[in-house]
């Protein structure tokens, strides 16, 4: 198996079934009062370039359930900020941690940072891909209905970094997969191309939210603007506004369809107020799952 975590492409379905099953396992025991101890005296470093709540407290909560330690850093305040190469900040730093954790821009700089750390890199979001995301999302599918098979997946706004590990997910896994994403937002095109050659499914771009929709089983959305595209959200509002998901929107889709949101949700714009705190939306179990499948992750990967 990969050493690293830089895209859920780099994995098979079995691989990225086991670390489902396992954080659904380490969940229940939570639950039961299970402690654990088996990542004792080992420390994780998450470099951050770009905000979090969830994906940092998850991880720091993950590692600390396991019984290791965390550092925290944020790119600006490190000497990656002043210029220091990639290369020489991931030699340091894998002298001291047993894994690194990080959130950044470009896909490139976390696998330069791979290339060059003896120790497991684990990517926390890039623009390209949120690989650990789509994990806990998947997770959340199967709670609520059971399995991935059969179902009609969703995913409604911009082709962005969660519609990319989507899509990979979709080839992995082996489940369809409809996006409708406006015109000049479409997920990375060789990303969809790699995808497609390798599912055994469909993966299908339309244009029309409307016709994704009908008789979905699970929907997906996220924010118009991804960190970093933050100067580009006055003009995405307009062209978005068809993809809001809202109560007509939703009822288009199954009956029993649940919603998902990875968050932070901005309301009025991609979800309504009532869709993201209805009784099919269930993004705060999403968030839950980020820390089950953290731990798993750690417990796979940490040496
Ligand atoms: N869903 C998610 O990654 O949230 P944060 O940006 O708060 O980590
Ligand atoms: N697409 C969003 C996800 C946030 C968790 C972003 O990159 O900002």
């Amino acid at each position: 198996m990969s050493k690293h975590v830089l895209a859920l492409e780099q994995f098979d379905r079995q691989q990225l079934q086991s670390f489902v099953d396992r954080a659904i396992e380490l969940k229940s025991e939570r639950k039961q009062g299970v402690r654990h101890e088996q990542l004792a005296g080992r420390t994780i470093c998450l470099l951050f370039d770009k905000p979090s709540t969830r994906t940092r407290v998850s991880f720091e909560a993950a590692m600390y359930g396991l019984g290791g330690n965390v550092i925290f850093m944020s790119s600006k305040d490190s000497q990656l900020g002043r210029g220091e190469p990639l290369k020489d900040t991931a030699r340091v730093l894998a002298r001291y941690v047993d894994g690194i954790v990080v959130r950044t821009f470009g896909q490139e700089i976390v696998e330069e940072l791979a290339r060059y750390s003896d120790v497991p890199v684990i990517n926390a979001l890039t623009d390209l891909y949120h690989p650990c995301q789509i994990l806990s999302d998947v997770m959340t599918v199967i709670e609520k209905k059971g399995a991935l098979e059969n179902l009609k997946i969703v995913w409604i706004g911009d082709g962005n970094n969660m519609a990319n590990s989507w899509i990979e997910a979709a080839a992995i896994f082996g489940f369809s997969l409809t996006l409708a994403c406006p015109q000049g937002f479409d997920p990375d095109e060789k990303v969809l191309a790699r995808s497609k050659e390798r599912a055994t499914q469909s993966i299908t771009l339309l244009r029309d939210p409307v016709e994704a929709i009908k008789d979905a089983d699970v929907v997906n959305v996220d924010v118009w603007a991804s960190m970093g595209q933050e100067d580009e959200q006055e003009e995405r509002l307009e062209l978005f506004q068809p993809y809001q998901l809202n109560r007509e929107l939703l009822a288009k889709a199954k009956d029993d369809a649940v919603v998902l949101h990875c968050l932070p949700a901005h309301r009025g714009e991609e979800i309504t107020e009532d869709v993201l705190e209805g009784p099919q939306s269930v993004a705060f179990d999403q968030a839950e799952n980020k820390m089950h499948i953290h731990k798993a992750l750690l417990d796979q990967f940490i040496d």
